[in-house]
């Protein structure tokens, strides 16, 4: 059973810093709905979006209660209840490479007023949350991030990355497969109602992606109430020649200049069961009548539609760090993945917060699962907490963090940890939280 993060203490190292500053920092009541509303506009501030409708709050209440939230309260605001920082966090799945998975903590709502800015504050709530997690047994932390300057000084790092698509379709011909199969258009109810099965359906084959929460699929199928910007959200099911559904792509058409064949579909969630589905949406996206642009966020950084259109160049892919992980607990985070290739390293692990500090013998055996145990024997392998999150997807491999002075290694020790923490699957990571 999922852990629930509401549950768990308040860490009263974070609230003494807080109180040596003479603020308060305590967990919220999301059953109390005036205190619930004040922190979500906290955090409508904090990530500089408008006031929000009452509307707006109140569904964002429904999918967000199950959260635990913490706040700092300054009693000397005229406007107390409204906390001055804020973060919340909860307990999911995240994929590991080999169709593992693991608990892992989520954070995200991380705002600091920008009255109260850099005195501490985004420090004392993150390594609170880190010390929560810890404490209740939690191998790994993780989290999307607004600026990638924020958060590697609490030993996270990018181990997913992502690349953002815009595509010129008088360039990108459709020059792959045509499946056998239907499209048919949706209701967002449907939409809203098939999405989290369907991605069930995937998830354990994408290291990097965590099992998302129903206020996300209602928010993409645009059923949020008070949810702007949905009036032309559309979404269509690719169903395979089985008649089993395999595919939704959830998308908007913005028109473009007076000319009505400028129209951009900007694709809001693409997710497909296999690769026929995959490529009978986006198929579906760049022969779309009087659409000149297709863009689409979040996308692997091996996107196989790469091979599918005519003009490679006809394309534009943007790539950027997306899933950040901070590894807590060494010897569990490294043991619940899979690798693709047996041995036997000693690995010590530097860690500045204390957490995942340590030397262990990490074992793999030859059907890629492994063990690791403490040893006082010297390492073969030394990288910060940082690097070893950043490898430990398989996204980024060991022997480019060494070139970049962030792993030591012989070449040999290199050359076999690049082979077994190389995953069959590039990482990806389909939202934002
Ligand atoms: C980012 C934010 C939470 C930082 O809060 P803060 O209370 O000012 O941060 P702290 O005072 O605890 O700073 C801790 C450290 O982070 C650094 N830091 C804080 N914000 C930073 C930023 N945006 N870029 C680079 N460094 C930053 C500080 O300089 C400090 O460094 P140090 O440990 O070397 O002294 C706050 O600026 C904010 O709310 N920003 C807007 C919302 C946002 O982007 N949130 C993050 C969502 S992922």
């Amino acid at each position: 059973m999922t852990l629930d993060g509401k549950t768990l203490p308040l860490d009263e190292a974070s609230r003494s810093a807080a109180s040596a500053l003479g603020l308060d920092y305590r967990l919220l009541d999301t059953d109390d709905p005036e205190a619930f509303d004040d922190v979500l506009r906290a955090i409508g501030r904090g990530f500089l979006e408008g006031e929000g409708t009452a509307e707006r709050r109140a569904g964002t209440r429904e999918a967000l209660g199950f959260r635990r939230f913490t706040g700092v309260f300054d009693a000397a605001s005229p406007t107390p209840r409204v906390p001055i920082a804020t973060v919340d966090s909860w307990v999911t799945d995240l994929t590991l490479p080999g169709a593992r998975s693991i608990p892992m903590w989520a954070i995200s709502g991380v705002t600091v007023a920008a009255t109260h800015r850099r005195r501490g504050l985004a420090r004392t709530m993150l390594e609170g949350e880190l010390r929560t997690a810890a404490d209740a047994g939690l191998a790994i932390a993780g989290l999307t991030v607004s600026e990638a300057t924020i958060y590697g000084r609490y030993g996270f790092a990018p181990a997913v990355y992502a690349t953002r698509w815009r595509l010129a379709t008088a360039r990108t011909r459709w020059i792959g497969s045509r499946p056998e199969g239907r499209l048919h258009y949706l209701d967002r109810e449907v939409v809203a109602a098939e999405l989290p099965a369907l991605h069930e359906r995937v998830r354990l084959g994408r290291p990097g992606e965590i099992r998302p929460w129903d206020g996300l699929w209602r928010r993409h199928a645009g059923i949020m109430p008070g949810q702007e910007d949905v009036a032309a959200l559309r979404a269509v099911r690719w169903t395979d020649a089985s008649g089993t559904p395999r595919g939704l792509l959830v998308y908007r058409l913005v028109a473009g200049s007076d000319d009505f064949a400028d129209h951009t579909l900007e694709v809001v969630y693409h997710l497909a069961d296999g690769a026929d589905a995959d490529a009978a949406l986006w198929r579906f996206a760049l022969e779309h009548d009087l659409v000149s642009t297709v863009t689409a966020p979040l996308r692997s950084t091996d996107e196989p539609l790469r091979w599918m259109i005519a003009d490679q160049r006809g394309a534009t892919e943007q790539r950027h760090d997306h899933g950040w992980l901070r590894v807590l607990d060494a010897p569990a985070a490294l043991t619940a993945r899979a690798y693709a290739a047996p041995g036997r390293w000693v690995i010590r692990v530097h860690d500045d917060l204390g957490f995942a500090d340590g030397t262990w013998m990490l074992e793999v055996a030859a059907d890629g699962s492994a063990t690791a145990s403490p040893t006082t024997v010297p390492p073969d392998v030394v990288l910060d907490v940082r690097a070893l999150a950043a490898v430990l997807l398989g996204g980024v491999r060991p022997s480019t963090l060494r070139d970049a002075g962030l792993v030591e290694a012989s070449d040999a020790a290199v050359a076999t940890f690049d082979a077994a923490f190389a995953s069959a699957h590039t990482p990806y990571l389909s939202v934002w939280y």
